[in-house]
């Protein structure tokens, strides 16, 4: 590790040397030593239209030779006026107020926030937010009380605020406990509603897949059984579409894929196809409605520095333009295919897709999760056969570029074998 540099979730000590990225073209990833990789994770799940697609980095250059930056309290530009028309174009009909922020947590926080103070603003106090096992929605103080309570916020336990807690429930192919599951969570939830109806801000989820807490899925029929819950009890829907946003699930955001309308969408990651950093907390006419008051007690006191940046807008409209539905939509049939070479293989089993995203799990000895030893074998062994996977856990999972080929996913999928072949000795 560079003497200057701390890296993101990273046990510092023993930490393999990060391996030095000098270049990236479509979805390949060139090393220092020239070496290339499928980036088949997307680096992080922002990157849609492969690395240094040229619409969108000449429009980051146009950009920033007109305006790199102005504060958004006040000033306006082109850039946020179009995106905001862009988004709300391709999301469900209520949505339609578009507050910027920088990252995945902050629109996520910003969710939150504006829930909570929905109420507020309407004269009821409801305090608590309902959320899932297994959820990760980022790392600030809001977006880890809302998510699973897991090595990354024990330390910070005494400083997060409660929520409710519900399970998730996770399916995969073959699954045939799935309806029943799905009626307990349902139940659950009416019973909590039931008991307490002016308790709850919102519900806040991540909608299909749960990206970080192991790209677990849930079925579309879940989600429309848990909107319907949640219309009879009025209270808020928050969908964190972070990870599931932009063609990932396979329709232009998993709540359009589940037919489902929520109150508040938090976006980021591929919003600039992987190139700024950006976010997006969408809400409805409602929402907005309560707070357009002369009245500071009922103002949203929140925005950052680089709120609504007019490049990162840039960078998303060139996004935007490239976001082709039969370019995300082909991916599921890809792998579905692909898929069917590994399932007979003894180590892998809950095989899961959904539009572009595809998980497995790999059964070893040890406890399942995050710090399953696995996924450092693989992280290390994966370049050696030009492929770059970055298992959570013993999640394998793959989440490419929209522009990968046949050919390159079918590299990445004959690759797993290998890799779990060559087992855990180093
Ligand atoms: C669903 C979801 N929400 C929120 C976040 C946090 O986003 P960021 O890392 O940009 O803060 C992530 C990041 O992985 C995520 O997957």
């Amino acid at each position: 590790m560079h003497k200057n540099l701390w890296h993101p979730f990273t046990i510092i000590k023993d930490a393999p040397t990060p391996l030095k990225v000098q270049s990236g073209k479509g979805v390949w990833l060139t090393l220092e030593d020239g070496k290339e990789v499928i980036d088949s994770i997307s680096s992080w799940w922002v990157n849609l239209h492969g690395h240094a697609h040229s619409h969108i980095s000449d429009a980051i250059y146009e950009q920033s030779q007109k305006l790199e930056h102005v504060i958004f309290s006040g000033f306006t530009h082109d850039p946020a006026e179009q995106l905001a028309e862009k988004l709300v174009e391709k999301l469900p009909g209520r949505l339609n107020r578009v507050f910027y922020s920088d990252n995945g947590s902050t629109a996520v926080e910003v969710g939150m926030k504006m829930a909570y103070q929905y109420w507020r603003n309407n004269g009821e106090e409801r305090k608590t937010f309902i959320c899932f096992e297994g959820a990760y929605h980022g790392d600030t103080f809001g977006a880890m009380s809302a998510g699973e309570r897991s090595v990354f916020t024990d330390v910070f336990k005494d400083l997060l605020f409660d929520v409710e807690v519900l399970p998730y429930p996770e399916t995969w192919e073959g699954d045939t406990e799935v309806a029943e599951k799905e009626d307990a969570v349902i139940e659950q939830l009416e019973m909590l509603l039931d008991e307490h109806p002016d308790k709850y801000a919102g519900i806040l989820m991540e909608p299909l897949v749960q990206g970080a807490g192991g790209m677990r899925m849930c079925s579309e029929n879940f989600l429309q059984k848990l909107h319907w819950v949640n219309r009879q009890f009025g209270v808020l829907l928050i969908l964190d579409e972070v990870m599931t946003g932009f063609g990932r699930t396979g329709d232009y955001f998993a709540c359009r894929r589940a037919q489902v309308e929520p109150d508040i969408i938090c976006l980021s990651k591929g919003i600039t196809g992987g190139f700024m950093p950006l976010a997006a907390t969408v809400c409805s006419d409602q929402i907005f409605e309560s707070f357009n008051s002369s009245d500071p007690m009922k103002t949203f006191w929140h925005g950052h520095s680089y709120t609504g940046n007019p490049i990162g807008c840039a960078a998303g409209l060139a996004s935007m333009d490239l976001l082709e539905e039969e370019e995300f939509k082909k991916m599921e049939a890809l792998h579905i295919k692909e898929m069917e070479g590994l399932k007979s293989h003894p180590q892998l089993e809950k095989f899961r897709i959904k539009g572009t995203i595809a998980a497995m799990d790999i059964k070893n000895e040890e406890e399942t999760g995050y710090l399953n030893s696995v996924a450092g074998h693989i992280k290390k062994r994966c370049v050696n056969y030009d492929v770059l996977l970055r298992p959570l856990g013993n999640v394998l999972y793959l989440m490419p570029p929209y522009c990968i080929t046949e050919e390159e996913l079918s590299t990445v999928y004959k690759t797993i074998p290998k890799l779990l072949e060559e087992g855990a000795s180093d």
